[in-house]
């Protein structure tokens, strides 16, 4: 009799398990191949620009973009901490950030080469769904909406992620979809969102570039047909940079068309895993009810690179590397764990992977669902100690300085509103919730009826 309860609770165990899976998701690696530590600190790194790498190391400098010894680290950390992931998901940009004059086609196909490599090397039987950056075309970002030889020559350096298929639309339009893992009833869908970017001069004129657009409609329609259910990867993500106000990505019409297929098919979206930000935050989809439909997860970059974008003060970060744990039945994402690199110490004493946080113990919720991202924002909203927190992550725990009230509309209105009207009026409601009297308590319930009915 016992020993049928024990193979019974083995059982029922072996269930839990095998419906927890993981994964990784790396982005952003930005390898600066011109680095070199001998050198006088202006020189250290071209994508430095004039900036001196004052305090340069073997892992690098905030200054600089990542030197092969970081890539190489953040790969074998990997492989330490998880070195058995269900799959990898890498969302681009593998080419330093200095002018196109000092790259060209065949420098940035060499750096796509040499990440892909390595990633076959240290996972050789991990399959890894790759969507292509900003950073991975010569000349940057300008990602056409046709066949080229970048497309062509990337997809013969993924044949071994990529199903016949794939490769067919990929030497297309840079995107594809496949079965999840070759399971029957989950999907991945890899876009080229570079596609939709303001700074790509070749498709801001085009109705839907490389037809993607009503390509992903068709497949997320015949996936709601067939009961998948799917997972979405890119690069430059919809909505707003949270470091700097009123910022976007993509072209107002693009960004509309992107919000509208998600709102459409979010039934069978389980979630989206984009980068580019270089930060680690986040973005709700809401339906017309305000009820959360969806989560889209900013993942921080490897690159510790300051940007030089105008009106953001110390845009640097630690590295960072996330690991998700999701439901393999459902795909539910049930936690995220991100790990990384305390540059300045790494150079000082040791390079150590450590873990930063996890999700649900740093805001209390029970996963990392669209109802727990939307319970997550509203104590970032509402609560400073959680804004503190978030706004620390936010940078992989390299600006430990303290949020202030514009900080927090920045980070709150860019998670809460992908829209860009929607995005221009919650900037004025939070605003004005702080110049009358900041966050009394009064005002938060009135902030919360208004939330109610949006
Ligand atoms: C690095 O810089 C030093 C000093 O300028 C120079 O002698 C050396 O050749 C450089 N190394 C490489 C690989 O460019
Ligand atoms: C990469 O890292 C691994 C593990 O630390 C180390 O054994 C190897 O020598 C490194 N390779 C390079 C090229 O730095
Ligand atoms: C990059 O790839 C090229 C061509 O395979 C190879 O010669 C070079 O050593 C690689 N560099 C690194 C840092 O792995
Ligand atoms: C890319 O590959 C496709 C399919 O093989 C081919 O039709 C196309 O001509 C190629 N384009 C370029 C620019 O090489
Ligand atoms: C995917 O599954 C199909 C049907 O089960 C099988 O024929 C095919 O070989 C599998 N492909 C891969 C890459 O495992
Ligand atoms: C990173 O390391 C430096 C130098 O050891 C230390 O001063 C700093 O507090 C560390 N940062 C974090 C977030 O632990
Ligand atoms: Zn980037
Ligand atoms: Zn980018």
């Amino acid at each position: 009799m016992s020993t049928v309860r024990l193979l019974l609770s083995c059982l029922l165990f072996k269930e839990v398990l095998a419906s927890s899976g993981n994964f990784w998701h790396i982005t952003d690696q930005h390898w600066d191949h011109t680095f070199n530590l001998t050198a006088n600190p202006e020189l250290v790194c071209a994508s430095s620009g004039k900036r001196p790498a004052a305090n340069a190391g073997i892992f690098g400098d905030y200054a600089c973009d990542s030197p092969w010894h970081l890539i190489n680290s953040s790969v074998y950390a990997m492989k330490d901490i998880l070195p058995d992931p269900d799959f990898i998901v890498w969302t681009g940009d593998d080419t330093p950030h200095i002018p196109n004059g000092d790259l060209g086609e065949e420098a940035v196909l060499n750096i796509i080469g040499n990440l892909t490599q390595i990633l076959n090397q240290v996972f050789p039987t991990t399959k890894v769904y790759s969507a292509l950056g900003n950073h991975d075309y010569h000349p940057k970002s300008q990602l056409p909406a046709a066949s080229n030889s970048i497309y062509n020559q990337t997809a013969e350096m993924w044949h071994n992620w990529l199903d016949p298929e794939s490769k067919t639309t990929f030497q297309k339009g840079g995107y594809y979809t496949e079965k999840l893992l070759n399971r029957t009833g989950f999907r991945m869908l890899v876009l080229n969102t570079n596609l939709y970017y303001d700074q790509n001069k070749l498709t801001e004129n085009m109705d839907d570039p490389a037809d993607q657009f009503s390509w992903a409609d068709q497949v997320l329609t015949e996936a709601a047909n067939n009961k998948e259910k799917v997972y979405i990867i890119g690069h430059v993500p919809p909505g707003f940079f949270e470091k700097k106000r009123s910022k976007p990505w993509f072209t107002p019409k693009f960004n509309k068309e992107y919000l509208d297929l998600i709102q459409k098919h979010h039934s069978v979206i389980h979630g989206q895993f984009f980068g580019h930000h270089h930060t680690d935050s986040f973005r709700m989809f809401y339906n017309s009810e305000g009820s959360p439909i969806s989560t889209m997860f900013l993942s921080p970059g490897v690159t510790p690179w300051k940007t030089t974008l105008p009106g953001v003060v110390d845009g640097a970060n630690n590295p960072g590397i996330r690991v998700f744990e999701y439901d393999t039945q459902t795909l539910v994402v049930k936690d995220v764990v991100t790990y990384y690199l305390n540059l300045t110490h790494a150079n000082s004493a040791r390079g150590r992977w450590e873990k930063e946080y996890r999700l649900t113990e740093s805001f209390r919720v029970p996963d990392a669902s669209p109802s727990s991202m939307h319970q997550a924002l509203e104590r970032i909203a509402n609560d400073h100690c959680y804004l503190q927190k978030y706004y620390e992550f936010n940078s992989v725990s390299y600006d430990l300085t303290e949020c202030d009230s514009d900080c927090r509309v920045d980070h709150v209105c860019a998670a809460r509103e992908v829209d860009f009207d929607r995005y221009e009026q919650c900037v004025l409601k939070e605003g004005a919730a702080v110049i009358s009297g900041g966050l009394l308590p009064v005002l938060s319930v009135a902030v919360s009826l208004v939330l109610a009915n949006r």
